[in-house]
């Protein structure tokens, strides 16, 4: 499982290089609100963002450089139960930031990648995992089309914002479950997370997006069980 940004593109490792020094120099490392174990490159009013999109036109929206209820009850659940990682290959799908795959590698798992569809998160990602001292591999690549990866726990936080996303995604962790790869769901109940098939491990009140701490929101670390054939 090895793609990264500078292996798509002779010309990429130019970009992968300005993109780096430009999160460095203006997304702060800061400690993530109830999870103090991590620290993140965090997007903040004065980072400019902006400047990005102007320069790429293909920049789409910066997941990577915000904190989402889905990944942040995932990676304290991951932190406070270690055995459910560790010893394991772990997939992050839609990593974003890292956080989760960061919660995974600092909870012992074997090996940990990062699944995510935009360039921009491979960089966040090299960098956050640098930020906190421990081994993430990138992928730059939409997983959810293929066959289900070498791994034994993957790891989906916050991916279910989308109607057809979501339907992509549990196809796909249905496949991964054939397999007997475990999953694990963190999410804040948003509106195409299938419930009915979801067993609840544990509930935090964590923040969403926002910078605000005071919007706290319930959220859930789940278990996908297997689709009933009744
Ligand atoms: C709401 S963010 C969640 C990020 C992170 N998991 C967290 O909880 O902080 C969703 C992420 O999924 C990524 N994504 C969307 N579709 C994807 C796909 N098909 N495969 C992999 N990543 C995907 C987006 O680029 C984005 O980084």
């Amino acid at each position: 499982m090895q793609s990264r940004i500078s292996d798509r593109d002779p010309d990429s490792a130019d970009d992968h290089d300005w993109i780096r020094r430009f999160i460095a120099a203006n997304l702060p490392v800061l400690p993530v609100p109830n999870i103090p174990e991590i620290r993140l490159h965090k997007a903040g009013p004065q980072s400019g963002l902006r400047r990005l999109a102007k320069r790429d036109p293909q920049f789409g929206s910066p997941y990577w450089a915000h904190y989402w209820g889905g990944g942040l009850v995932l990676a304290r659940y991951l932190l406070d139960r270690p055995e459910s990682v560790v010893g394991r290959r772990v997939l992050d799908l839609g990593a974003g930031s890292g956080i989760v795959s960061i919660a995974a590698a600092k909870s012992g798992a074997a090996e940990v990648w990062a699944a995510d569809v935009d360039p921009y998160a491979m960089v966040a990602i090299e960098l956050n995992a640098a930020a906190n001292n421990v081994s993430v591999q990138p992928i730059l690549a939409d997983l959810t089309k293929g066959e289900p990866p070498d791994v034994d726990v993957i790891c989906v936080g916050d991916l279910f914002y989308e109607a057809a996303l979501a339907k992509r995604v549990t196809a796909f962790l249905d496949r991964c479950l054939g397999q007997g790869i475990a999953v694990l769901i963190g999410d804040p109940w948003r509106a195409h997370l299938p419930t009915a098939r979801l067993r609840l491990l544990a509930e935090y009140a964590v923040t969403d997006f926002g910078e605000d701490i005071g919007s706290m929101r319930r959220s859930g670390v789940f278990t996908l069980e297997h689709k009933s054939h009744r």
